[in-house]
């Protein structure tokens, strides 16, 4: 397949390229770089040994995106672009509004265009808010509880009309848990810019003296260490899962829902220790306040991707933390 991945030099995005690129498919990637950086693509290069297309665009700009999906003669879109940090949509909402729904509105307009109708797209499950029931299953209520948890409900929204107004849209709306971990060559991993929020992107900028410490937001939740308990699934797990959709979409219409998640929760003890136990370094760390807005516990009932898609998660906590010091060893030297 020629697939086009828009975000593809981002963190999930250069993972999922690099393992498309290497199960055989052509990749062009679509990114305005206003969260990556153009040394990621001679990396991903580097591991799926094969040249990997790049246009440095904006999703919103839909005229150099139609051209692009032509002259390359796109099969199917991998929607990987956007802004993602929960914090800074609810200072800048309109911004948010104008990258991830306008943008994916542009991104349709681009395929209509084409007529290419297969799609993937970058759900979240913060779309669930907070839980009724735990774990989330695809059917839960979905409540979104900030400005970014709603542009991913809107996009899956507006995927869900375009689908019942034109049947032969094949559409994966994946809604993912919390992606860690890096790949196995340590050549690719997540590099935010600034300060980051995320729990593994932190352990990385305390280990690199970015950052003096860990601040432990609660140790007070109904938790078996009083620690909040996430869903954290390997990068590279979640690029599978892509590809896995793609696959079931060649010979399935409509829009349908995935939870990409292992199905277990561990705490931020449980993965500091194994981190430290990978690395061999001792993590500096407080305990603070619990974060405004943070549940105890969530986790996916993942039962439906594995059933429908034939997908599962493959990789342990020691693969997130063994795969995660790797990268951050090798952005310390760079
Ligand atoms: P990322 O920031 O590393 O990658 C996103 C990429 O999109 C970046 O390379 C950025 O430069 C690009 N981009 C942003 N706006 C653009 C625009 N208007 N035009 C073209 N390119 C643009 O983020 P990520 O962690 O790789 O996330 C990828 C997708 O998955 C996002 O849509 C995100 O919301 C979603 N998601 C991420 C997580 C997570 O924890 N990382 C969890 C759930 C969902
Ligand atoms: C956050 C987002 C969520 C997004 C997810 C993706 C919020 C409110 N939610 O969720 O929308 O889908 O990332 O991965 O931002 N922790 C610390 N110290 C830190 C950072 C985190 O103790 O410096 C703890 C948190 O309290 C939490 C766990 O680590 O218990 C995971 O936090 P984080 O990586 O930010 O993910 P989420 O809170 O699940």
């Amino acid at each position: 397949m020629n697939i086009l991945l828009t975000g593809g030099m981002g963190y999930i995005g250069s993972h999922t390229a690099a393992l498309l690129a290497s199960a055989g498919h052509r990749v062009h990637i679509y990114d305005n770089l206003c969260n990556s950086n153009i040394g990621t693509l001679d990396r991903i290069q580097k591991i799926a040994s094969q040249v990997i297309g790049f246009t440095e665009g904006d999703v919103r700009d839909t005229e150099k995106l139609t051209k692009v999906l032509r002259d390359e003669k796109i099969d199917a879109v991998i929607h990987l672009s956007g802004l993602k940090a929960v914090g800074e949509s609810s200072q800048k909402p309109i911004e948010y509004y104008a990258n991830n729904v306008q943008g994916s509105i542009s991104l349709i307009q681009a395929m209509q265009a084409v007529g290419i109708n297969t799609l993937v797209f970058s759900s979240s499950a913060t779309v669930y808010g907070d839980p009724v029931y735990l774990p989330y299953d695809e059917d839960h209520p979905t409540n979104p509880t900030n400005p970014y948890g709603r542009n991913k409900l809107q996009v899956e929204e507006i995927l869900r009309d375009l689908s019942a107004s034109d049947s032969s849209w094949r559409i994966g709306c994946l809604r993912y848990f919390n992606p860690v971990g890096a790949h196995e060559t340590g050549l690719i991993g997540e590099d935010p810019n600034g300060i980051p929020n995320n729990l593994m992107p932190v352990i990385g900028q305390v280990v690199n003296g970015k950052l003096p410490l860990l601040n432990i937001f609660g140790d007070d939740y109904e938790t078996h260490d009083g620690t909040g308990k996430r869903d954290y699934i390997h990068v590279m797990d979640l690029a599978e899962g892509h590809l896995a959709t793609l696959i079931w979409l060649q010979s399935n219409l409509g829009c349908h829902t995935f939870n990409l998640g292992t199905g277990s929760s561990y705490s931020v003890l449980d993965l500091l220790n194994r981190f430290e136990e990978a690395s061999g370094q001792k993590i500096p760390r407080q305990v603070v306040e619990r974060r405004p807005g943070d549940l105890p516990e969530y986790y996916a009932k993942a039962d439906k991707a594995e059933k429908v898609l034939g997908w599962k998660t493959k990789k342990t906590l020691s693969d997130i933390c063994n795969s995660s010091w790797l990268w951050i060893k090798n952005s310390k030297k760079s």
